[in-house]
């Protein structure tokens, strides 16, 4: 008798253990039919389920999408933004815009004094801070152009027994709940849900009060948060916590179906995303430049190859500041800055032994704001090689750390992605201009790249990356790795990066990525250079020999490729 207790109670421990266990990601997959990569196992498992389910690709990212608000909440949310790419079967794609917008009561100088200085902190944190939401208006507008699965709460009930039930927190989660625990308690000194002495890998994270928000959007859709109760919490709390968010705000959102960015590089097309990203043009413009040049024979990370890549950057990251913004307000010269005369011209003074110094335009240096940062990517391929590649984000980690009261989700802080002040750096270092001024619903310019390539017509390629400024040469050098330097998606994931951005005026780049021998070249060449711990976590998907490979990135170890 004694024996069976023991043998009960043991099996009991190992259940209950087993259940707070974090079950390790697998970062690297190929399979043939289907595949999700995301930030997170139990995001990319429900998407599978959902294609298993006979779901499509955009159901799977909806649902995707709605368990990372769940299991990932410092960067997947309901209360942030986003942008995507979708491809059909048949070859169309679409971009879709769902991005914040400035409140009504927005004006130019939101965050500048008295005498016109910016007012630090103020577009980061807090109410002020907080973009018009555009997640769940964006997921549903996809869904209901491209859905499959008929019944919307499908892809929204996953999440709503995760938020309910629970899930084991994973060690990077828990290290970020402990590090900004006091912003949280700054602006929601009553959640009992996110703030705790000290979290543990494998404890359980319990959200009763999303899991009722995410029911009401299971059962009504959009309506559900943009107006009603919701609604009216999410404009409550703005307000206290110094926002100027109204209920009109809310009503007035809508998601936008736009044309991507289409470039073609060497055999491929690369399709990725328009203003209010940067990201497309930006990406575009980067690989036009090179293809003049012969990489694939200089080499990966040689002298020669990082030189070129650094000056085309420097370039057009300044375009970037001066020209990109919401092409619904500002006339952004897509067409000429993607056009072949104007970029020949633009690396007319590129010398191969030379850097040209940024700070001719610009003046001053500045640093890097010091918080961490968090966005998350999704790509997904269907059994049709339907493929969607999604980028969102609350902008930092958990955003403005503003929480809805009663109704359990972050707000963003995506307002700090507008110029708050020309030239005057972002929490990334990036400067803009008129261009990116803030206006009243207004899309704050992003960085987002949602990409996909194809290749004689044929889907070859889906990814994207968070990273802030880094997301656009993080996604380039993805793609060289694979078209020029010949690697796996793996590989070219996990591949050491680098990066210009104009200003500041250096090349960060990641520990290893140069031998001594480039590196002194460079730095003979007149390049500063700074190391970073890194930059992008690059999800992707390639398609090769009739079958998927999957990447997650290892800097990102919760990182998940699922796929059957
Ligand atoms: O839209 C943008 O460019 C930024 N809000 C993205 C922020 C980001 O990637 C932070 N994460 N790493």
């Amino acid at each position: 008798m004694q024996k069976l207790f023991l043998i009960v109670s043991l099996s009991f421990l190992i259940f209950s253990c087993k259940q707070n266990t974090v079950q390790k990601p697998q970062q690297h997959l190929v399979s043939d039919t289907a595949m999700v990569v995301s930030a997170n196992r139990l995001a990319s498992k429900t998407g599978i389920d959902i294609l298993k389910q006979g779901g499509n690709a955009v159901d799977a990212m909806v649902a995707t999408n709605f368990v990372l608000s769940v299991v990932y909440p410092r960067a997947g949310n309901i209360g942030g933004g986003g942008l995507m790419i979708i491809r059909t079967p048949d070859g169309k794609a679409t971009a879709l815009d769902y991005r914040e917008t400035a409140p009504l009561k927005a004006h130019k100088d939101l965050y500048l004094d008295e005498s016109g200085q910016v007012i630090e902190g103020l577009s980061r944190n807090g109410g002020l801070a907080v973009g018009v939401p555009g997640t769940v208006a964006g997921l549903y507008a996809a869904w209901q152009k491209y859905g499959h699965i008929k019944d919307w709460s499908k892809l929204v009930m996953p999440a709503v027994e995760l938020a309910e039930k629970g899930f084991a927190i994973s060690e990077s989660e828990a290290h970020r709940l402990n590090k900004y625990k006091d912003d949280f308690l700054k602006w929601n000194p009553d959640n009992k849900t996110f703030i705790k002495d000290h979290w543990l890998k494998g404890d359980i994270l319990k959200q009763p009060a999303l899991a009722k928000t995410l029911r009401m959007i299971a059962g009504k859709g959009p309506e559900a948060f943009y107006e009603g109760p919701v609604a009216q919490a999410i404009v409550d709390k703005v307000t206290k916590s110094g926002g100027i968010i109204t209920l009109e705000d809310l009503k007035k959102y809508k998601a936008k179906f736009r044309n991507p960015i289409v470039v073609p590089y060497k055999d491929y097309t690369v399709i990725s995303m328009p203003p209010p990203s940067s990201g497309g043009v930006a990406l575009g413009q980067l690989l036009k430049i090179v293809s003049h040049y012969p990489v694939k024979k200089w080499g990966f990370h040689t002298y020669k190859t990082t030189h070129l890549m650094v000056e085309a950057e420097k370039r057009v990251y300044a375009d970037r500041a001066e020209y990109l913004g919401d092409s619904d307000f500002y006339p952004v010269p897509v067409d000429t800055l993607l056009d072949d005369a104007y970029l020949e011209h633009r690396m007319a003074d590129f010398d191969p032994l030379k850097a040209t110094p940024s700070d001719r335009i610009f003046a001053g240096e500045f640093e890097l704001h010091k918080e961490s940062f968090e966005t998350t990517h999704i790509s997904v391929v269907d059994k049709n090689r339907m493929a969607v590649s999604c980028t969102t984000t609350l902008n930092s980690n958990y955003g403005s750390k503003v929480i809805v009261d009663g109704y359990g989700f972050f707000l963003n802080n995506e307002m700090d992605d507008f110029s708050a002040k020309p030239g005057v750096p972002n929490q990334f270092g990036l400067i803009g201009a008129e261009a990116n001024a803030i206006a009243p619903q207004k899309r704050m310019l992003s960085s987002m790249t949602p990409t996909i390539v194809t290749k004689d017509g044929q889907l070859f390629m889906v990814l994207g990356t968070p990273g802030g400024s880094t997301i656009i040469t993080s996604v380039f050098q993805t793609i060289l790795n694979v078209i020029d330097f010949d690697m796996n998606m793996y590989d070219a994931v996990q591949a050491k990066r680098f990066h210009h951005q104009f200003l500041p005026d250096y090349i960060m780049y990641e520990k290893k990525t140069f031998d001594k021998a480039v590196m002194d070249s460079l730095k003979q060449a007149g390049h500063k250079l700074k190391q970073v711990k890194y930059m992008g976590i690059v999800k992707a998907i390639l398609v090769k020999d009739g079958k998927l490979e999957g990447a997650g990135d290892s800097r990102n170890k919760d990182d998940d490729v699922e796929g059957y």
